[in-house]
C-alpha cells in the first residue's frame, strides 16, 4: 500500500514537472509577447505614432495560411530563419535577422515547418513579388523550374486552351505551345498568403544581422575596441587548442536558440554590446571579466535589480540562462563564459566545468528561479 502510494506520487510528480517546464514555462517566457516598436525609446518605452510589429495579416492572406496549412505546405518548408553559425540563413538570403518568438503571435497554427526540402518562406514575400510567376509556380512548379520536386496543384486552376479574362499564359518551349490558367480563389488566397511573408521589420530583441562584407568595412574604419579585437584574431591563432574549441563550444551555445542552447545573443547581441537602456554590454564588462564566482552564479541562476556595467546603469531581468531556463549543465556553462571572456576584445582565463561545479555545490540551496541582485553577489559571504 505504502508502495502503491510512493508509486501514484512519484508518476504525478514526473507529470507536473514535464507540465510546469513545457506549459506553464513556455507562459512565462512567451506568453504575453504583444506586437512592439522596432527599437524602443530612450526610456525603454514604444515611441508614439510607432509602427507596431509583427501586424496580422490581410483577410485574404489569412484565408490562404488555412488553404496552405491544408495543402501541407508545411511539410517541406519551413518559415523560421535560423542562426545556426552567425548568419547562416541569412547568407542564404532566406532573411535579413533570425526569427524571434514574437514573430509568431499572430499565428494561430505557428508554420515553423517540419523538414527544409524546399527553401525557408519566412520572407518569399521579398523575394518573389511577381504574382504570375507564383501563380504558375502553384499550378505546375516545373513549368518554372524544370527540376522542381515541389508538388504540382492543378486542381486549384482551370485550365483552358485560349486566353480570356484572368487567364495567365504557360509557355511551352519544346512544344511551342500554350496553355491558360484561371485561378480558383483558393489559388488566388494561397498566392496572397506566400506575397504577404515578410520579415523585414527590425525587433528591439533582434536587429537586422550585417551582411559580412559590411562588418568587415567597419573593421577598416577601426575604432579601438574594433582594434582590440583583430589582435584577439590574431592572437587566437597561438591558443593552445583546448582552449580554441572551449571557445568555439561556448560561441555555439551563446548563438543557439534551442535546446541545450543560451540564448545570450537574442539579448547581449552577437557583438557583445547589449542593447542601449536594456540589455547590458559583455564586452568589456568588469562582471564578465571580473570574479569568475559573481559570473557563474549569474549564469546559473539569472540577476534582476539596478547593476552598473562600463559606467551606465541598467534596471531589467535576466531570467536564469539556457532553454529551458536555468538548464545549462557545468560543461555548457564553463564554454559560454568561457568565450563571453574572450572575445569582442575581452581577454580574460578561462572557466573549467570544475569551477561550475563547486559554485553550484556552494549555493545548492536557492530555489531555482531566485535571481541575484547585483548587490548580493558583491556581498562576498554570500
Ligand atoms: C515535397 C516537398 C514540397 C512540398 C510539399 C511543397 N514544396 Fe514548395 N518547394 C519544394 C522545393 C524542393 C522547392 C525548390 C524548387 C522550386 O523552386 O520549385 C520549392 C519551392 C517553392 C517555392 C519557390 C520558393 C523560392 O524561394 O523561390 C514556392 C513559392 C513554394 N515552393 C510554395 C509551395 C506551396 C504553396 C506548397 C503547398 C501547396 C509547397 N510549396 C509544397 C518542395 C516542396
Ligand atoms: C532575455 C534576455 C537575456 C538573455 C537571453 C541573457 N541575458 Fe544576460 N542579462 C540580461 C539583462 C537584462 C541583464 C541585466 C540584469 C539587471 O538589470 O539586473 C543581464 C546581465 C548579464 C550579465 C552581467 C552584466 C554584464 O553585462 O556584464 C552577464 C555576465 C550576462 N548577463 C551573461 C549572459 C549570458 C552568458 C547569457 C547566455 C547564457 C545571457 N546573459 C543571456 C538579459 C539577458
Amino acid at each position: 500500500m505504502n508502495n502503491l502510494l510512493k508509486f501514484a506520487i512519484g508518476i504525478f510528480l514526473t507529470l507536473a514537472v514535464a507540465w510546469l517546464a513545457f506549459v506553464v514555462g513556455a507562459r512565462v517566457q512567451f506568453g504575453d509577447l504583444s506586437p512592439i516598436s522596432e527599437s524602443l525609446g530612450e526610456d525603454n518605452e514604444i515611441p508614439e505614432d510607432a509602427d507596431l510589429f509583427p501586424m496580422p495579416l490581410p483577410g485574404l492572406a489569412e484565408l490562404g495560411s488555412s488553404e496552405y496549412l491544408a495543402l501541407g505546405c508545411n511539410t517541406c518548408h519551413t518559415q523560421q530563419v535560423r542562426m545556426v553559425e552567425a548568419g547562416f540563413d541569412v547568407e542564404r538570403g532566406w532573411g535579413k535577422r533570425p526569427s524571434m518568438a514574437r514573430d509568431y503571435i499572430y499565428q494561430k497554427h505557428v508554420m515553423l515547418g517540419n523538414t527544409r526540402i524546399g527553401p525557408d518562406l519566412t520572407n518569399l514575400g521579398t523575394r518573389v513579388i511577381d504574382t504570375e510567376w507564383l501563380h504558375k509556380h502553384l499550378f505546375e512548379p516545373q513549368a518554372v523550374v524544370p527540376e522542381s520536386v515541389c508538388p504540382p496543384s492543378p486542381f486549384l486552376y482551370d485550365l483552358r486552351e485560349f486566353s480570356s479574362d484572368h487567364s495567365i499564359e504557360l509557355f511551352d518551349e519544346e512544344n511551342n505551345s500554350s496553355r491558360f490558367i484561371v485561378p480558383s480563389s483558393r489559388a488566388t488566397r494561397i498566392v496572397a498568403y506566400l506575397q504577404s511573408l515578410k520579415q523585414d521589420y527590425e525587433l528591439p530583441e533582434m536587429a537586422f544581422i550585417e551582411e559580412p562584407e559590411s562588418i568587415d568595412l567597419e573593421k577598416l574604419s577601426a575604432s579601438d575596441s574594433d582594434l582590440a579585437t583583430n589582435e584577439i584574431a590574431l592572437e587566437s591563432a597561438a591558443l593552445p587548442d583546448w582552449l580554441n574549441n572551449q571557445i568555439a563550444s561556448g560561441k555555439e551555445i551563446y548563438m543557439k536558440a534551442a535546446p541545450g542552447g543560451g540564448l545570450c545573443f537574442t539579448c547581449h547581441q552577437p557583438n557583445g554590446q547589449g542593447l542601449a537602456g536594456q540589455f547590458p554590454p559583455l564586452a568589456g564588462s568588469d562582471w564578465v571579466l571580473g570574479d569568475k564566482e559573481r559570473l557563474i552564479k549569474i549564469s546559473i541562476h539569472g540577476l534582476m535589480g539596478e547593476i552598473e556595467v562600463n559606467g551606465v546603469k541598467y534596471n531589467n531581468v535576466m531570467a536564469p540562462p539556457g532553454i529551458p531556463p536555468g538548464s545549462l549543465t557545468d560543461q555548457q556553462i564553463a564554454d559560454v563564459l568561457t568565450y563571453i571572456r574572450n572575445d569582442w576584445g575581452n581577454s580574460a582565463s578561462a572557466v573549467s566545468p570544475f569551477e561550475v561545479a563547486m559554485v553550484r555545490d556552494k549555493i545548492k540551496g536557492r530555489a531555482p528561479m531566485q535571481m541575484w541582485t547585483a548587490a548580493e553577489l558583491n556581498n562576498f559571504d554570500n
